[in-house]
């Protein structure tokens, strides 16, 4: 999940039980009993908002996030290289759609949410805002990126709300298949030559911190998210997830034979956790505010596309029009 920005300011709300109405005690009822709000049931407004700006800012994620990748596309090494990447990219394009419908079903419009994509008003993950530099960049988002997207997401199959959490649950798959093709291209290249084991220290040097931020800021400096976990939208903390991903992950980067670029990183024996180093947040901030190294790029790359599509999306709506047309007519 790229949703590191989630968090809707003023929505604390301290539960006053004795003055619910009916429908508030359904809902929170439902809640308690860990079920599920469907698109039909009654909800809090704050609830919906939370939901479309979480949903949407996925949405936006996974559509922004086919570009740094999509651009080694045409310079894959190998033939099959070359067809696993388009089907990842397509896959990521097909969890933009899910999750665009998804936040349909709360009673907001594809067209608005574009909107506030274009706009700059709505975020997506700051992720997707740094270059790829070198071949090895597509293994490390894959192994790392997508990694970290699945220690996210994989608790949002839980989420409380039914269509964002079923969407989850064939995402999550997916997302799992992006991670595995990404460790096998790096562990191939570091059975390669010098150059090529360089290619893939450099490329984790450059990303791993950044992968560390997208779990967002610490809990600490993150009130709303207490409000996301009492709706169940939210299970489990942003520096818990972090600490499982990074758990997870020291292993695997021995099997892979690289140095994850962090002097703190150390296990504590007494936490059974890895201890590690102080993530530089001035410059995430500086990226979710539209200062990083691609962020102009990327939304003039999106805009750009949304425009030259313009006609095809004419030419399919005056088609369905023919055709709903003369079925009236047959139908007459
Ligand atoms: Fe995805
Ligand atoms: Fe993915």
């Amino acid at each position: 999940m790229y949703t590191q920005a989630m968090d809707i300011p003023g929505q604390h709300q301290a539960a006053v039980s004795v003055n619910l109405s009916p429908e508030e005690a359904k809902f929170e009822a439902r809640i308690e009993a860990d079920g599920r709000i469907e698109p039909q049931d009654w909800m809090p407004e704050a609830y919906r908002k939370t939901l479309v700006r979480q949903i949407s800012q996925h949405a936006h994620s996974e559509i922004v996030g086919m570009l740094p990748e999509g651009n080694w596309i045409s310079r894959a090494p190998s033939l099959k290289r070359k067809a696993i990447l388009i089907a990842k990219v397509q896959d990521e394009g097909g969890h933009g759609l899910y999750l665009y419908s998804a936040a349909e079903t709360l009673g907001t419009s594809r067209d608005e949410m574009i909107d506030a994509l274009h706009s700059g008003k709505a975020k997506y993950s700051s992720i997707f805002n740094y270059p790829t530099l070198n071949w090895a960049d597509v293994g490390v988002i894959g192994w790392l990126v997508d990694g970290a997207a699945i220690m996210n997401q994989i608790p949002l199959c839980r989420c409380s709300y039914g269509p964002y959490s079923r969407a989850m649950v064939r995402v999550c798959k997916e997302e799992s298949f992006h991670q595995r093709q990404g460790y096998e291209a790096l562990l191939v290249m570091m059975r390669g030559t010098e150059e090529q084991k360089q290619m893939v220290q450099d490329a984790v040097n450059r990303w791993w911190w950044k992968c560390l931020a997208m779990f967002g800021p610490p809990d600490a400096d993150s009130p709303h998210s207490a409000q996301a976990m009492k709706w169940g939208i939210k299970r489990i903390s942003n520096d818990e997830l972090r600490q499982k991903f990074v758990d997870a992950t020291v292993p695997q980067a021995k099997v892979l034979g690289v140095t994850l670029p962090d002097p703190n990183l150390k296990w504590n024996e007494e936490r059974q956790h890895y201890d590690f180093g102080q993530i530089d947040w001035q410059e995430f901030w500086n990226t979710v505010q539209g200062n990083g190294p691609c962020n102009k790029e990327r939304l003039a790359t999106r805009v750009k596309a949304h425009n030259d599509g313009r006609w095809v999306r004419e030419a399919a709506m005056a088609y369905a029009h023919k055709q709903a047309q003369r079925a009236h007519k047959e139908a007459a």
